[in-house]
């Protein structure tokens, strides 16, 4: 494995595997890497004949208050993870050179972006879409892979690339858990140890929701409402949201269809964690 940080570098042996007639897998992280990251550089191992990755802290999708300064860091132990899945190049640029000045042009994604995490975390989406924007003109991948955990982002990225006719496949790969059902996440390393059983309700209220569509029940309200009481029941738990929205639009929908998602954030402590379900 091969470890780049400059960009012309990583924009040149790119261009020469293109060249070469290689398909180019592309798997952008923030690093502190665990399962969830892991499959989708196995995912695109497999559909690929080279695997880039990408471990880039984007300052610009973290807002004023947010966890920039303190996200959990480890480049050894994500260099080793990374060539124990097979990546073949991994590139780790420096926010100076990505970001020479102060950001001036942006990729915005209107509607989709302003709901939801959108709403919670203003301008986040407007530095996901801007950096996404960027790795993938550096990196010229054919295909992008990401994770359901953030369904919200995945649409975004969709919809950026179908705006600005990008010429890359993005791949949505499902959600990595505990055993406790936990969504695997960088930030789930901020949890003490009662946080960290706290944040098992999450994905016990989705399958409280999900249990509910198995029987019959298809009012939204409703189900929101056994999701909300579920977290309820947790006093350490503050919901930011319970929303069932339509897949595409991102709109809230009265009744639930199939594809209809259920969307789930919350605080614990001063973690949050963001979480998803889709009815089927
Ligand atoms: P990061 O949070 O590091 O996640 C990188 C990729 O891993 C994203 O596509 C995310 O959805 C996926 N992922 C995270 N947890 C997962 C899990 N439990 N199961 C499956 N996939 C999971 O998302 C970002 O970084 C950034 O916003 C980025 C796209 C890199 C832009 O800066």
């Amino acid at each position: 494995m091969k470890v780049i940080t400059a960009i012309a570098e990583m924009r040149s042996l790119s261009r020469a595997l293109r060249m070469e007639g290689k398909k180019i897998g592309f798997v952008p992280t923030m690093g502190f890497l665990h399962e969830g990251h892991l499959s989708l550089m196995r995912r695109a191992r497999s559909e690929n004949d080279v695997v880039v990755a990408s471990i880039f802290v984007n300052p610009t999708q973290f807002g004023p208050h947010e966890d920039l300064d303190r996200y959990p860091r480890d480049a050894e132990g994500d260099r080793a993870k990374c060539e124990a899945v097979g990546v073949d190049l991994l590139f780790m640029p420096q926010a100076p050179d990505l970001y020479p000045e102060k950001p001036a042009v942006f990729v915005v994604v209107e509607g989709i972006s302003e709901v939801l995490e959108g709403a919670v975390r203003p301008g986040h989406y407007k530095g996901v879409a801007t950096i996404v924007a960027k790795l993938f003109n550096i990196v010229q991948p054919h295909k992008a892979y990401f994770g359901q955990k953030d369904f919200q982002q995945c649409a975004v990225i969709k919809r950026m690339v179908a705006g600005l006719d990008l010429d890359v496949d993005v791949v949505v790969l499902p959600t990595m858990r505990e055993p406790d059902g936990l969504a695997m996440s960088s930030r789930n390393s901020y949890l003490d140890k009662e946080e960290r059983r706290v944040a098992a309700a999450v994905w016990r209220a989705l399958s409280e929701g999900e249990r509910l569509f198995q029987t019959g029940q298809r009012d939204a309200a409703v189900i929101q409402g056994a999701v909300r009481s579920e977290l309820l029941r947790e006093p350490g738990i503050l919901i930011d949201y319970v929303a069932i929205v339509d897949p595409d639009s991102f709109t809230p929908q009265a009744v639930i269809e199939s594809r209809t998602m259920m969307l789930v954030a919350v605080r614990v402590g001063r973690t949050r964690l963001i979480d998803n379900l889709q009815f089927l």
